[in-house]
């Protein structure tokens, strides 16, 4: 049974049957057409961290497609007074056909899968993010960007960078990766995207200079200044991210006609200028819209591949 942990974990073929589907729900969507493509389906939802982009579009993708959702906020469950992950796993298992994880840790996920029977999903850990940058890839598609396709993401090495590299070196596009010193992408990630990049025939790129990375971007990306968890370092971080904020002057640096994307929540003056996420070629709310029609598709893959064992 597959999970939904990392993108590493899928094929090339598998990502892109997922986003081919995708589209079509999206047409369904917006003509107001909605499938009951799994009836009397229930997911467990277990928020360890905020959110407002995910939360929303899982809670609305999953009635749009028939189902229903429990939230389970770490404090008002067992999980909040420390009962075992491994038993927490095994009793929802039995009870809920899907299950949605925002964490801290990815070996929390890791273990929750483990000991569940039934599909598990990260919605967000320290290490990966790969529902959103499922939206991103989509959003690029949309724009047709795909082809010679290289990406410049600036910003912290963390759960947006690493999913990048995981996606980058499964589809074999070009990824481009700047961070200030010290705040480098995770070694044995790089490593394995690498190496994952001699089937795929993907180029990553890292450096340190955002400037150098930027020549002949067509999708440049950051990511919210400061991550969910890290609010002590602010002061440290605003110094040493002080190079990195994608303005207009950086932009001019990529590809004519590029493409600005950017998770969000954005912190306007702090990771990026106002103009640059208002700009004309910011696609960003397009990018915000596409988490609600690949993630429906996401859970229907993730039913449909259960139902086959
Ligand atoms: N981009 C994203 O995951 O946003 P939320 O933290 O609001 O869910
Ligand atoms: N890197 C950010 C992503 C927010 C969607 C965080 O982990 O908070």
């Amino acid at each position: 049974m597959k999970h939904f942990l990392t993108l590493s974990d899928f094929s090339k073929e598998e990502i892109l049957e997922m986003l081919n589907l995708a589209f079509k729900i999206k047409q369904e969507t917006k003509a107001w057409i909605f499938k009951d493509y799994m009836k009397k389906k229930t997911l467990g939802m277990i928020f360890e961290k905020s959110s407002t982009r995910t939360r929303v579009s899982f809670e609305t993708g999953i009635y749009q497609l028939g189902w229903q959702w429990i939230f389970l906020s770490s404090n008002d469950t067992h999980l909040g007074r420390w009962e075992p992950l491994k038993d927490t796993s095994r009793v929802l298992s039995t009870m809920v056909d899907m299950v949605m994880i925002r964490t801290f840790w990815q070996e929390r996920l890791e273990e929750f899968a483990k000991y569940s029977n039934t599909p598990v999903i990260n919605w967000l850990s320290d290490e990966f993010h790969p529902v959103q940058i499922m939206a991103d890839y989509m959003t690029i598609i949309e724009q047709n960007k795909q082809d010679n396709l290289v990406i410049a993401y600036i910003w912290d090495g963390n759960n947006i960078a690493h999913s990048w590299l995981n996606l980058a070196s499964k589809i074999g596009f070009e990824l481009r990766i700047a961070t200030p010193k010290w705040y480098e992408v995770n070694k044995t990630i790089f490593e394995n995207a690498i190496k994952a990049s001699k089937i795929s025939w993907a180029k990553i790129i890292i450096d340190n200079d955002p400037e150098k990375i930027l020549k002949w971007a067509t999708v440049v990306t950051t990511d919210t200044w400061i991550s969910m968890g890290q609010e002590d370092e602010k002061e440290k971080r605003l110094k040493d991210f002080k190079w990195f904020i994608v303005d207009g002057k950086l932009m001019k640096l990529s590809a004519k006609n590029s493409i600005f994307l950017h998770c969000l929540p954005a912190y306007r003056g702090y990771e990026v200028s106002e103009n640059v996420l208002e700009w004309a070629q910011s696609v960003v709310w397009q990018e915000a819209e596409n988490r609600l029609h690949i993630q429906k598709w996401i859970m229907v893959w993730l039913q449909n591949n259960k139902d086959k064992i």
